[in-house]
């Protein structure tokens, strides 16, 4: 008898929504050659079998010790035919053929490169593929008219590549704090995706923003970029207006899962200095610039408490205070940073760079913002958490188990016909039928 107990015996729920999914779980090997598969699927542009991939690897993460033999998986669900054979080629061998072809085959490598590259979906990242094009190096010479995001993800490649830190994250906040604040004073703004769910790192930061006066944020998003553009803090930047309104498909009924928040998909230039040090100018101070209002120094202890020690606490939505008033920093003040890598010396400037002289004091960060009125914030926020498999979940849930549907946006329950007002995420999942999971146990 091998050690462990027999999970199916815990009875495990099937939808991801059901579960607490930690960011730290017991299972990663297997979870790793799970999602290579799921990848690789999605970049062959098969969605059915990724998602099949990725709900055998969330019911894995949210089990409560490591999986030793096949067998302790009798009766659980989510385990498809095709994923328990990689699970137990795993176990048995310690790797699995198909994810060793896949991870060494040239298509999926080079289809993660090419998406790699901002702007690069998997359409086009094949098509380039076909033509023999499998490298940004590739690409940049094969001359193909770019637009204006891909040629931004060309010429920040690499440092678009390198994760995003957690405390870069909180220096992008302070500034998109500033942005938002000295042009709606007043306004919230949430730091949401990964990094709410306790990422140490991400792809990129993503901030919801809205005002506790319905209508006072309409229109927030352009002012809010012309203010980061002035002060030198974009490199790349397409906003996108709201469309909620205008649509025709009602609320909670949209046409696909896009929703129709006036957003932005930005890339930000985040100073860093040479010794590993941050600071959040763009470029040189405005002359004229309040002192009160200049950005603060960065300090190194997260101000931000994970909820993984309290699960259920409410500060855990405001991870960023809302306000604060920042002394001008000098020079000599700034902490440092031990986590922070030294990007300028990482970036190898393999495209377009490799004139400039020397390490820069700055880097490219990918940066999300999304705009929510405030009656439909609680939405907004459930929505934008993720993971992107747990919000596939709670509207599968919604659809086949309440007859609901459940939006960014709204909850529509269909066999009252009527819209379901919720102002936190607790009330959402209630609304649901479903236990409160945390952030920080949304990581399926
Ligand atoms: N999202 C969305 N619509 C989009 C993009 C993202 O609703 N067009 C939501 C997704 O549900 C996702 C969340 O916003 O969970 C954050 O997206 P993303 O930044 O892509 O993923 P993260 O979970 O933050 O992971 P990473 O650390 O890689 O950024
Ligand atoms: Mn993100
Ligand atoms: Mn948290
Ligand atoms: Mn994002």
């Amino acid at each position: 008898e091998k050690p462990g107990l027999e999970l199916a015996v815990v009875s495990v729920p099937s939808y991801a929504c059901q579960r607490h999914t930690p960011l730290l779980h017991h299972n990663t090997t297997l979870t790793d050659a799970l999602s290579i598969l799921a990848e690789n699927a999605e970049l062959s542009e098969n969605e059915g079998r990724g998602v099949a991939f990725r709900r055998a690897a969330a019911l894995l993460k949210s089990l409560p010790q490591e999986v030793r033999g096949a067998e302790q998986l009798r009766g659980l669900p989510c385990l498809g035919e095709h994923s328990l054979r990689v699970i137990k080629e795993v176990l048995e061998d310690g790797v699995s053929h198909e994810v060793e072809t896949t991870t060494h085959s040239e298509q999926f490598k080079a289809m993660k490169a090419l998406t790699g590259i901002f702007g690069v979906g998997a359409k086009t990242a094949d098509r380039w593929f076909r033509e023999g094009i499998h490298t940004p190096s590739d690409l940049q010479r094969s001359g193909h008219t770019l637009n204006r995001a891909q040629r931004a993800g060309l010429q920040y490649y690499d440092e678009l590549n390198l994760p995003v830190t957690k405390s870069e994250a909180v220096a992008i906040g302070q500034i998109v704090e500033r942005a938002v604040h000295a042009v709606l004073p007043g306004a919230e703004i949430i730091l949401i995706g990964g990094f709410r769910r306790g990422k140490q790192t991400g792809h990129d930061v993503d901030f919801l923003i809205t005002h506790p006066d319905e209508g006072r944020e309409e229109g927030l998003m352009p002012k809010v970029v012309s203010w980061l553009e002035a002060q030198g803090f974009l490199l790349y930047q397409k906003t996108t207006r709201n469309s909620y309104l205008e649509s025709k498909e009602g609320p909670a009924r949209p046409a696909s899962n896009m929703d129709r928040f006036e957003r932005c998909f930005s890339i930000f230039r985040l100073s860093t200095d040479n010794e590993g040090r941050e600071i959040q100018t763009g470029r040189e101070i405005q002359t004229g610039d309040d002192p009160q209002t200049y950005s603060p120094t960065l300090t190194n202890t997260d101000p931000h408490t994970h909820s993984d020690t309290h699960p259920h606490s409410k500060t855990d939505s405001h991870p960023l205070p809302q306000t604060l008033v920042f002394p001008k920093p000098q020079t000599s003040d700034f902490p440092r940073l031990p986590q922070t890598p030294d990007h300028a010396q990482k970036v190898s400037w393999v495209l377009g760079h490799s004139q400039c002289s020397g390490p820069r004091s700055w880097r490219a960060v990918r940066v999300d913002l999304v705009v929510s009125p405030y009656s439909q914030f609680a939405f907004a926020l459930l929505g934008w958490t993720g993971s992107k498999l747990f919000e596939r979940e709670l509207r599968r849930w919604a659809v086949h188990e309440k007859a609901m549907t459940l939006s960014s946006h709204a909850l529509y329950d269909r066999k009252r016909t009527q819209y379901l007002r919720a102002s936190s995420e607790e009330e959402i999942f209630a609304h649901l039928g479903l236990e409160y999971i945390p952030p920080c146990d949304r990581n399926a």
